[in-house]
């Protein structure tokens, strides 16, 4: 940003926060990347914001910036240590530079669906993942589903060949770009809100995302067509500052939490659906939405799965073992 334009942004943000909150509340700024219609993380954070303004009205308001319209998820981690925003939301493959323990919801064909990886992340190993960074400032509160993942490029992908050659814009992690690469595919990282562009202009060919988020970001717009792998899963953390968590008085900060978990159990069980209903759109939208025979959907596997070796170190033999028990 250029200081012009980081002094308008700053303008229009302490605006919309002194518009909502009164004297003496205390400001939860959320800043997150999606957009808030038809999306989980987007109705989960419209929806926590409504029922803290209403129900902690004269203790505590927040102010949710969705759309990355205050910050990217390689920058918001950052701007929580700073005490600039109390939470964001990014996804579990955005924590690289404080942890490598969720590296394990980046392992291809690692979860059978969402309510796996719900099933593991209420596992006393999953739970214990959300202090994984404590040393390092930042508490996870809960965990917010998204989806399981789908691929597309600029040309039909059937078979993992297809993939060969080309450029996908990945989130930056270490294991989502293994992935690429053991399909012979050039990964490229890059911030959310830059990947439409980059698809329209070929600076990449493909992505990989939820039905929610390449509805959302209309990237069915600039590909040939969404191949159905379900390869891959974006969950996502509620992180907030250690220091700020523990300077709330009890009362708020459990009437916070206990608003908080209200949320994530009534928005996680939605989240299926609401990526069911993007895909739909993405359809009715004109979209090309390609299914696979299961014959067709192995030879991913087969082409992927051979990443988990990679990282067993990172993210422990056992933990695998327990993912694929709740598998079964
Ligand atoms: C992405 O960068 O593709 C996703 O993590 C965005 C999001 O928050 O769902």
């Amino acid at each position: 940003l250029t200081a012009a334009a980081m002094a308008l942004t700053l303008t229009v943000s302490a605006t919309a926060v002194s518009a909502a909150c009164d004297d003496g509340e205390i400001v939860i700024k959320f800043s997150h990347v999606t957009n808030t219609d038809r999306h989980p993380k987007g109705i989960a954070a419209s929806l926590l914001q409504g029922r803290v303004n209403t129900e902690m009205d004269g203790k505590a308001c927040m102010e949710v910036f969705p759309n990355s319209t205050l910050y990217n998820d390689d920058q918001v981690l950052e701007a929580l240590l700073q005490g600039d925003v109390q939470m964001a939301a990014p996804s579990l493959s955005k924590f690289e530079q404080f942890t490598k323990v969720f590296r394990i919801f980046d392992l291809p064909f690692m979860f059978n669906d969402i309510n796996a990886v719900d099933a593991f992340q209420n596992s006393e190993t999953g739970q214990a993942m959300k202090e994984s960074m404590v040393r390092r400032g930042l508490l996870g509160l809960q965990f917010w589903h998204n989806g399981v993942t789908q691929i597309s490029a600029n040309k039909p992908l059937i078979s993992p060949e297809d993939a060969a050659g080309l450029k996908f814009r990945v989130q930056p992690s270490e294991v989502l770009k293994a992935n690429m690469e053991a399909l012979g595919a050039s990964p490229q990282p890059m911030a959310f809100s830059e990947v439409y562009g980059a698809l329209q202009t070929g600076v990449v060919d493909g992505q990989e995302n939820t039905w929610s988020n390449i509805y959302g970001q209309k990237f069915f717009e600039v590909q040939d067509g969404i191949t159905e792998t379900n390869h891959g899963v974006i969950d996502y953390l509620v992180v907030t500052n250690v220091d700020w968590w523990e300077g709330l008085d009890a009362d708020v900060r459990d009437q916070l939490a206990t608003i908080l978990q209200e949320v994530t159990e009534q928005r996680n069980a939605e989240s299926f659906q609401v990526n069911e209903e993007a895909k739909e759109a993405i359809i009715a939208a004109g979209g090309t939405v390609r299914k696979l025979t299961p014959e067709q959907r192995q030879a991913w596997v087969d082409a992927m799965k051979p990443v988990w070796n990679q990282f067993i170190d990172d993210v422990g033999q056992e933990n695998i073992d327990a993912a694929q028990a709740i598998n079964a």
